[in-house]
């Protein structure tokens, strides 16, 4: 039972979203993979499609109607994305591939313009890899250090250790997620920030799995650089955000070049558009733009403050019903979590579980979550991960603990 929402209100958010009616295996689909990918409501697919239809020509570089049409969707986003995230400007907003792409476009701008062989990076120990190897390449070329932030058992970043190596290395950036995308940790971003700034370090905040789930307001973060991915959102893939200070954007160099990031061009030389095109080379996704829209009008009038309640209330009852099953141990127990649920069984491997599983309908996530250093903190090689959305349910929930009692009793 919801304190959220009413059992008729979850029963019609579920039927805005048409995959939720499939069956696999010939079972109804459980969908608890929404950390990887979550799902798109019919509003989102009939956005896209529209634009398609109706809409779809070249933005930025027309006169026609069509071209103009396309331009106010691709850039209406923009302003709907700084207003999301609190953004000072519309010029803070840069439109990326996904949160990955966002990243590397740091590493490859700010990064490789900023960093010095004498440099320290220090990035938390549960990273996604896409917060960890972008700068791991450019320090290969750099030959700055990578310090690490310690993960305590619980999968909450050692707080005292973060202060201690601040003190100690005076780094120039801190890279850390905002949520673990691997166990549901809620990391304390606003207070690493301000650490991080006493100590003349930037901060850039993975959002990929806090933006879908949570208010989530650059100014009060204090970051310097945020990241995320409209496919963890109900919306499109292939559309990120960066979020960064315009300061920052504005001292940045280009990355990749090409149409639209350009000023002036002859083979005299070349000048730059400003921020955010700067960043911008070649034709964006303006289709997944539109998605983004519908995905943005799915989230607002839900609220994602019920989003979150909503997710919290699943949380709670995912730990009550997993956390009572013998041989099953939950790895992230921190008090502060999104909605993930990331466990391991005895004597079973989390491939076979999560393919006993799909068996039963039922879509979790299994393995090292993009995180191999995270798995290994917990000396595991993977876990068996759900994730949930608003329009997951307590029955769905109950039905996973339901299936790894039972895979528990054909495969131990
Ligand atoms: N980052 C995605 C996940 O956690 C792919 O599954």
């Amino acid at each position: 039972m919801s304190a959220v929402f009413s059992e008729a209100e979850i029963a019609e958010i579920r039927g805005r979203f048409p995959i939720l009616s499939r069956q696999v295996h010939g079972k109804p689909l459980v969908y608890l993979d929404n950390a990887a990918s979550s799902q798109v409501p019919s509003s989102v697919i009939d956005a896209m499609s529209d634009f398609e239809r109706n809409h779809r020509a070249n933005v930025h570089r027309g006169v026609h109607k069509l071209s103009q049409e396309a331009t106010e969707v691709h850039e209406g986003v923009r302003d709907r994305v700084a207003s999301l995230l609190g953004a000072a400007c519309r010029e803070e907003i840069v439109f990326a591939r996904g949160a990955t792409e966002a990243i590397n476009l740091v590493a490859c701008t700010w990064g490789a313009t900023n960093l010095r062989p004498d440099s320290v990076v220090l990035v938390g120990e549960l990273e996604h890899h896409a917060n960890l190897v972008p700068w791991q390449i450019l320090s290969s070329r750099i030959g700055f250090r990578i310090e690490k932030i310690p993960a305590l058992d619980d999968a909450s970043l050692d707080q005292a250790a973060y202060r201690a190596l601040l003190e100690r290395h005076h780094p120039a950036l801190v890279a850390v997620q905002h949520v673990s995308n691997a166990f549901g940790t809620v990391h304390p971003v606003a207070d690493m920030a301000s650490a991080a700034h006493a100590h003349g370090a930037l901060i850039l905040v993975d959002g990929a799995q806090s933006v879908p789930h949570r208010s989530v307001d650059v100014r009060a973060l204090d970051c310097d650089f945020l990241a995320f991915s409209a496919h963890k959102m109900h919306g499109p893939t292939g559309l990120g955000v960066l979020w960064a200070r315009k300061e920052l954007l504005d001292a940045m160099p280009p990355w990749q070049g090409g149409g639209d990031m350009i000023d002036k061009v002859s083979f005299s030389g070349t000048t730059f558009h400003e921020p955010p095109w700067r960043f911008e080379a070649g034709t964006p996704h303006y289709v997944a733009a539109a998605g983004l829209h519908a995905a943005l009008d799915f989230l607002e009038e839900i609220g994602i403050g019920r989003v979150h309640a909503r997710e919290q209330e699943l949380l709670a009852h995912a730990h009550e019903v997993l956390g009572a099953i013998p041989g099953l141990r939950i790895l992230g127990t921190a008090p502060d979590k999104e909605g993930v649920v990331s466990f391991v069984l005895d004597g079973i491997h989390h491939y076979d579980a999560g393919m006993f599983l799909d068996q039963m309908g039922i879509a979790v996530r299994t393995g090292h979550h993009c995180a191999q250093p995270a798995m290994e903190r917990f000396g595991v090689t993977g876990t068996i991960r759900a994730s949930f959305s608003v329009f997951t349910t307590e029955e769905e929930i109950d039905r996973l603990a339901a299936g790894v009692v039972r895979l528990q009793r054909v495969l131990a």
